[in-house]
């Protein structure tokens, strides 16, 4: 097992560019099986989440060749078979997308349930509903979803009862080749929502309203079997980066950024005392009131405050002054990370689902654990601001969806390194 051992205090400076989206990339992928054909893609990130779908991919016969680090070409024309059961698919969410692909290309799909970050339960009742609604029939049994729509599937008006990244995903994977119009009501409008739209688009697709609650898809016969397009920027990577400068009274610009899409961090941060600059593709972080106020956050889906950058903020918020909270509407059970930053000094109480962070504990440096992706960048954070060493392990989360995670900080001044335990 390796751990990331970080040299703290340190106080960041320079730039770091922001890589292409995970959670684009891994609704996109699967996207290509809908239409056999050859597909180019660029700014897909280096990171485990990414290898996992090139093993499917490529269990099932399909070529899949690194045409550059970040850019790749897809063949999906040999796909021959439904049965997407292999191990890979549950050690990831985004493998459940295989699903609404696969019941557009041949009108049925079995596909192993899907894995992913552990922080609670992560139903699929949203995704089956949307099936059923386009008239196939569902069935769980052994660990898989059986999918049939011998008939085809037909259009319907689908209401999201809880907003859902996944299933306007899988229902917009499903619905693009169906007869007739498919309207999804209290449709996510995360900007990986929109990328997935604007890539079905390229090939042929019709959606309209990708980024509104309301996402109408006209059904067409065929898509075309080729096209190349660049996925939209990490939004979660960039806001990452603009927490972690923010918590070490750095400098520091994140290049590569859409800044409409950070306004709710930009906001937060701005009220906290931070610098924030944001140019045309950038945002520059810069130390403006010191020390930094306290914070209210409430996690809400696109365009509210990410809950994927929650336990950074958590990290952030240790080193503000006065007492903070966070109050999680997502994921309701997503604070393993409180336990090892109050290993680190931090006070930090939690009433699930609401954390209280007691600001101003100067955080020293100490062996911690992330289980989860983004509660393990929040740990690196606080070993950048600690006094003294930090060990974190679980590093196989962080690399699920942080690309070369060690260099970049590197490259900001930070002492990082990657060792085997
Ligand atoms: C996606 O997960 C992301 N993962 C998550 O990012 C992210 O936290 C989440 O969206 C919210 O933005 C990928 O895109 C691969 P949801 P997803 O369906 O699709 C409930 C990361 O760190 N729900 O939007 O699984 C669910 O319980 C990861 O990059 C149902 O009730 O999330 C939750 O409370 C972690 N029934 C809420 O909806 C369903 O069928 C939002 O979940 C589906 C979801």
């Amino acid at each position: 097992m390796e751990k990331l051992i970080i040299q703290g205090p340190s106080v960041l400076t320079g730039s770091v560019s922001v890589g292409g989206f995970k959670n684009a990339a891994v609704a996109v992928l699967p996207a290509t099986i809908i239409q056999a054909g050859v597909y180019n893609l660029e700014n897909i990130p280096d990171i485990t989440d990414i290898d996992c779908i090139q093993a499917i991919f490529n269990k099932k016969g399909m070529e899949w060749s690194n045409v550059s680090s970040n850019t790749i070409r897809i063949d999906t024309r040999s796909l021959d078979t439904y049965d997407f059961t292999d191990d890979e698919m549950s050690s990831i969410r985004a493998s459940i997308y295989f699903a609404g692909a696969l019941l557009s290309r041949f009108g049925h799909a079995i596909v192993a349930l899907p894995g992913g970050c552990n922080f609670g339960e992560r139903p699929i009742d949203l995704h089956i509903k949307g099936f059923e609604a386009l008239g196939a029939t569902v069935r769980q049994e052994y660990g898989k979803l059986f999918v049939d729509a011998p008939n085809g599937l037909k259009g319907a008006s689908i209401y999201l009862d809880t907003v859902s990244v996944g299933a306007t995903v899988n229902i917009m994977l499903a619905a693009v080749k169906a007869e007739g119009s498919t309207t999804i009501e209290n449709a996510a409008k995360e900007p990986h929502i929109v990328d997935l739209a604007n890539f079905l688009n390229n090939m042929g697709a019709k959606i309209r309203g990708a980024g509104t609650d309301v996402i109408k898809i006209t059904g067409v016969k065929e898509l075309k079997g080729h096209t190349a397009y660049t996925i939209v920027q990490d939004m979660i990577e960039a806001g990452t980066f603009m927490i972690a400068a923010a918590a070490t009274k750095g400098n520091v610009f994140v290049r590569n950024v859409i800044p409409k899409h950070m306004e709710s961090l930009t906001a937060k941060l701005e009220e906290m005392g931070v610098g924030v600059e944001a140019g045309d593709d950038f945002v520059h972080i810069f130390p403006k009131d010191w020390p930094l106020d306290k914070a209210v956050i409430k996690t809400m889906p696109y365009p509210g405050f990410p809950t994927d950058l929650h336990p950074q903020m958590a990290t952030l918020l240790t080193q503000a002054q006065g007492d903070s909270t966070i109050k999680e509407t997502v994921w309701l059970t997503r604070f393993q990370y409180a336990n090892e930053l109050n290993r680190m000094g931090a006070r930090i109480d939690v009433n699930c689902p609401v954390a209280s962070i007691h600001g101003g504990q100067p955080l020293t440096g100490a062996p911690v654990s992330a289980n989860d992706l983004r509660a393990g960048a929040a740990l690196v954070i606080a070993g950048l601001c600690a006094t003294g060493t930090t060990a974190v392990s679980g590093v196989h989360y962080i690399d699920r969806g942080y690309e070369n995670l060690v260099d970049k900080f590197r490259q900001l001044g930070a002492d990082i390194e990657r060792v085997e335990d």
